[in-house]
């Protein structure tokens, strides 16, 4: 038998890309790839990228810079892009940079292996359709690997909402959701190879609404469909938008035994001002209604949410009124980032903030919720939490797992394995993380 041909993948972004690139490899296994953990020994580097930030863009372009001494020595190295930048930028990719070889949107990952063989052929591959056909039935074809407790699926892709700063819409196209059966499917296929954790993801999950066997299904029905399957033990889903929050999907956060006590619920500023300029369709009012709706469910559930900072015309009455939201809610977690225009979005033509102006509010923003986020996780110290380990820790005989908010947690037991779900009492509180003990 011929060696097998090494994969290199590296995944910026969302979680859909890290989803998403397993898929790649499982597709590229076809033909006869496997991964490796160095681009050096590599016969094929992917790079699953993000253009959700100007940031996230450049990193690629400085990366793929970096394989040029790479590919001088082994002109048979094949370089992709893969993922949003991928899809946004096209075959501009193969011109600002000679060496790519291929360029795949995040439609059409199955045609991989058709590329890949073009590649080989010494031609370039580009493909940024969005094809009709259903891409995650044309890539089920994966090795019955073991896997580790936790994973993500894919169960909703696309967008609709057009927030006027967000290149997500024109990235992964409209919105559209899987068959519910397809997703049980994987959800077992998952669970008989070892994972106790599933993370169902979707650019707006909760307005999942996908075929069931009596019409279109909810999220709030998918989850309680999966709640049924022996073996799995936790489920979460992310990322959802607060005008899709529907009452069954608040209602199952109180009586839904597997669904965890954690939800992300983005909200990007308190202002509705703002919210209206970017196009939000909720008020700040709406959406702390919406989480008191939600706490009366769930009281312990833990809030986490994403802000953007200095978007176009924002005043420092607007920038308050987002620190009195984050003060009001309290998050055990949220994401905060500084406006960056992307071309092609409405809120691209607008006004925009001086940069310093935004940097400061970040930082102000930042150091509220950094002070949320301790005092939740101190609170937590006494209480006992459910823990499934993940990973062996950095010390001897330790081992790291997330609790049911999705706090790390840190415990020193001989007698722990990956995989398992323990009681645990929290005696500590660190940076990141809690530490505790097997009750
Ligand atoms: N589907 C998710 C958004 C994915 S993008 C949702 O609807 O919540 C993740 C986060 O990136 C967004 O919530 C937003 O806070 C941030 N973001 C998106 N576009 C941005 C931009 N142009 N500049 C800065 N942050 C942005
Ligand atoms: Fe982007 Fe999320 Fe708005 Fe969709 S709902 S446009 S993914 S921020
Ligand atoms: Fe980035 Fe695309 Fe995800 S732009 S955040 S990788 S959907």
């Amino acid at each position: 038998m011929s060696e097998p041909k090494k994969l290199y993948i590296k995944t910026y972004g969302c979680q859909m890309n890290v989803y998403d690139s397993e898929r790649m490899s499982e597709a590229l296994g076809g033909q006869g790839y496997v991964e490796t953990k160095s681009p050096d020994d590599a016969d094929m580097i992917l790079l699953n990228t993000c253009h959700i930030r100007e940031k996230a863009a450049e990193k690629v372009y400085s990366e793929l810079g970096r394989f040029k001494g790479l590919k001088a020595e082994k002109p048979d190295l094949k370089i992709g892009v893969a993922g949003c930048v991928a899809q946004a930028e096209g075959e501009e990719i193969m011109r600002r940079q000679p060496l790519v070889d291929l360029v795949v949107g995040p439609q059409s990952y199955h045609r991989l292996p058709e590329m890949e063989a073009k590649t080989r052929a010494g031609e370039k591959a580009l493909d940024t359709d969005f094809p009709e056909e259903d891409k995650f039935e044309k890539l089920k074809n994966r090795p019955k690997a073991k896997r580790g407790p936790t994973a993500f699926l894919t169960v909703q892709e696309g967008c609709d909402k057009f927030c006027a700063f967000c290149v997500v819409p024109y990235t992964r196209g409209a919105e559209v959701s899987r068959p519910a059966d397809r997703i049980i499917r994987e959800a077992q296929d998952l669970v008989e190879r070892g994972v106790r954790e599933i993370t169902l993801l979707g650019q707006n999950v909760n307005a999942y609404h996908g075929a069931g066997p009596n019409g279109d299904m909810t999220l709030a029905g998918l989850i309680w469909e999966l709640n049924k399957v022996d073996g799995l033990e936790r489920i979460r889903f992310t990322t959802s938008h607060p005008n899709d929050m529907g009452d069954d999907l608040i209602e199952a956060h109180g009586t839904c035994d597997k669904l965890m006590p954690y939800l992300h619920l983005p909200v990007q500023s308190g202002s509705d001002r703002i919210l209206k300029r970017m196009n939000r369709s909720h008020t700040a009012e709406s959406y702390l209604r919406l989480i008191e709706r939600i706490r009366a469910a769930r009281p312990d559930i833990l809030m986490s949410g994403d802000f953007i900072v200095g978007f176009p015309e924002e005043t420092d009455e607007d920038f308050q009124a987002t620190l009195d939201l984050v003060e009001q809610v309290r998050y055990g977690y949220a994401y905060s980032f500084k406006y960056s225009t992307r071309p092609g979005t409405p809120a691209a033509e607008r006004p925009q903030v001086d940069g310093e102006v935004a940097d400061e509010r970040l930082q102000r923003l930042q150091a509220m919720i950094t002070r949320h986020q301790r005092e939740i996780q101190d609170e937590m110290v006494g209480r006992t939490v459910n823990v499934l380990f993940e990973k062996p820790g950095r010390q001897p005989q330790q081992m790291v797992g997330k609790s049911e908010y999705l706090h790390a947690v840190h415990v020193t037991n001989p007698d722990l394995a990956i995989g398992d779900l323990r009681r645990v009492r929290i005696t500590g509180s660190g940076a990141n993380s809690l530490a505790g003990e097997v009750i």
